[in-house]
């Protein structure tokens, strides 16, 4: 049972109960504008929050003072497992931005990652369009390495044709943090 803590913050397993808190964000479609998919009810909620109690690829990020869970870090490891790469993404709530809580969770996150599992590199990838998201990995000293051209679609225009976005690759290397 991972339980990692910061200042503000418990970044833990989730629990199947975390499924109202997803769902207060989960349900609101400015928070997906850059991910797969579209926005979840209540029941699809209640079956992401169970399915990611089952492992730690999905962390739940809670205030210390009240328990609140007030976003999601993916962390996961990629393949080739030998080289030592994490990948990591976030999802907050938006009543909760714009006071360092996802700084300060993916920081610790980060530590986690090359203190305790071994990392040796961890990555990030965004859309260029979406500001909040760099700036994040900025704060967090990741070096923005590349941008691929057209590289993904989440959306298809009205006939079914692919909207190409482009991808900015981040990254850090564990004597870099
Ligand atoms: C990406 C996302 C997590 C960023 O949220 P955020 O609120 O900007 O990030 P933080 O929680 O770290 O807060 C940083 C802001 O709080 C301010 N802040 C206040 N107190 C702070 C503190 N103690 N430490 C750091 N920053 C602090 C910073 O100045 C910054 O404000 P600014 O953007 O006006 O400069 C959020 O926009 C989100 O969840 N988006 C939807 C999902 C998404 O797109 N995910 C990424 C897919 S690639």
């Amino acid at each position: 049972m991972i339980l990692i803590e910061s200042k503000r913050l418990v970044v833990r397993q989730f629990k199947p109960e975390d499924w109202r808190d997803l769902h207060e964000y989960l349900s609101q479609e400015s928070v997906l504008e850059y991910e797969p998919g579209t926005v979840s009810n209540e029941e699809e909620c209640k079956s992401i929050a169970k399915e990611r109690s089952k492992d730690n690829l999905f962390l739940a990020v809670c205030l210390k003072d009240t328990n609140k869970m007030i976003g999601h870090i993916y962390f996961s490891q990629k393949e080739p497992r030998e080289f030592l790469t994490w990948m990591i993404g976030y999802i907050f709530n938006p009543s909760y931005y714009g006071q360092g809580y996802a700084t300060e969770a993916c920081r610790r996150i980060l530590k986690y990652g090359f203190e305790e599992l071994g990392a040796h590199r961890v990555i990030a990838l965004c859309n260029p369009e979406n500001i909040a998201s760099w700036r994040l990995l900025e704060r967090l000293s990741m070096r923005r390495e590349g941008i691929f051209m057209k590289e993904v679609f989440f959306k298809t225009t009205g006939n079914g044709q692919p909207v190409w976005q482009d991808t900015y690759q981040y990254a850090i290397l564990k004597e870099e943090l």
